[in-house]
């Protein structure tokens, strides 16, 4: 791979920027900084440094987001998710659509094959929300839920199993990802969600440390979570 492509890559830059760090000869590959942008280096194998750090690279990055209210889960646009993530790796998109007022996690990654499978509506992967509603929350409305409830438009979802935290608030783990689904859902039961925040996906847990609005990276043993069982 190209020295340049691989640092940019890696996120050590924009091309323009890995560029000035080789002429500035803040890089080296196997200990020399006499370099070219457009040599060649095998990414297994070369010991590549900026500043004297080793710079590893990864095929893909991997991000979790404690999505604020006021954010909308798009690449492009105004007010979208991605103006919160400052990190210089090609090709970031939100795995998913959270709603403007949804808070919670979202993943942020370049993995396309990845987020297909987490996404496929025939996986049906856990996504699991903290929800509060307008009025009281019956064991009966969570019954509905979890036999398959039917929601506006004639579309009976998947059972889903909740549990309440108090009378108005509720773990709810839903295994699809149809529009607005949580908020149809309680609809359906005459209810009114006023607030929603995702707080799992498959076995991902939001770090609550997290304040609305960063990020960090997923750690090893996270990434590897994502990717157990695929098929
Ligand atoms: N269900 C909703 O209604 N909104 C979301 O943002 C996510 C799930």
């Amino acid at each position: 791979m190209r020295l340049d492509k691989f640092l940019a890559a890696a996120g050590a830059g924009s091309r323009k920027d890995v560029r000035k760090l080789i002429r500035a000869h803040r890089i080296t590959v196997n200990g020399s900084a006499d370099l070219k942008a457009d040599m060649h280096i095998d990414e297994n194998k070369d010991k590549v440094a900026l500043d004297g750090e080793p710079v590893i690279y990864r095929e893909y990055s991997y991000y979790m987001l404690n999505k604020p209210a006021g954010y909308i889960s798009a690449s492009n646009g105004t007010h979208t998710v991605m103006e919160l993530i400052r990190e210089n790796d090609r090709d970031l998109f939100p795995c998913g659509r959270l709603d403007r007022d949804t808070e919670g996690l979202l993943l942020i990654t370049n993995d396309g094959p990845l987020a297909h499978d987490l996404l496929s509506p025939v996986k049906h992967v856990d996504k699991e929300y903290l929800v509060k509603t307008e009025k009281i929350i019956t064991e009966d409305d969570l019954k509905r839920f979890e036999e398959g409830i039917e929601i506006d438009g004639g579309e009976t979802c998947l059972p889903a199993s909740g549990y309440l935290k108090d009378p108005k608030t509720c773990i709810l783990t839903i295994r699809e990802g149809k529009y607005h689904q949580v908020k149809r859902m309680f609809e359906a039961t005459g209810n009114r969600v006023v607030f929603l925040k995702r707080i799992r996906m498959k076995n991902l847990l939001l770090d609550e440390s997290l304040q609305p609005g960063e990020y960090r990276r997923l750690s090893e043993e996270e990434e590897a979570g994502l990717k157990a069982g695929r098929t």
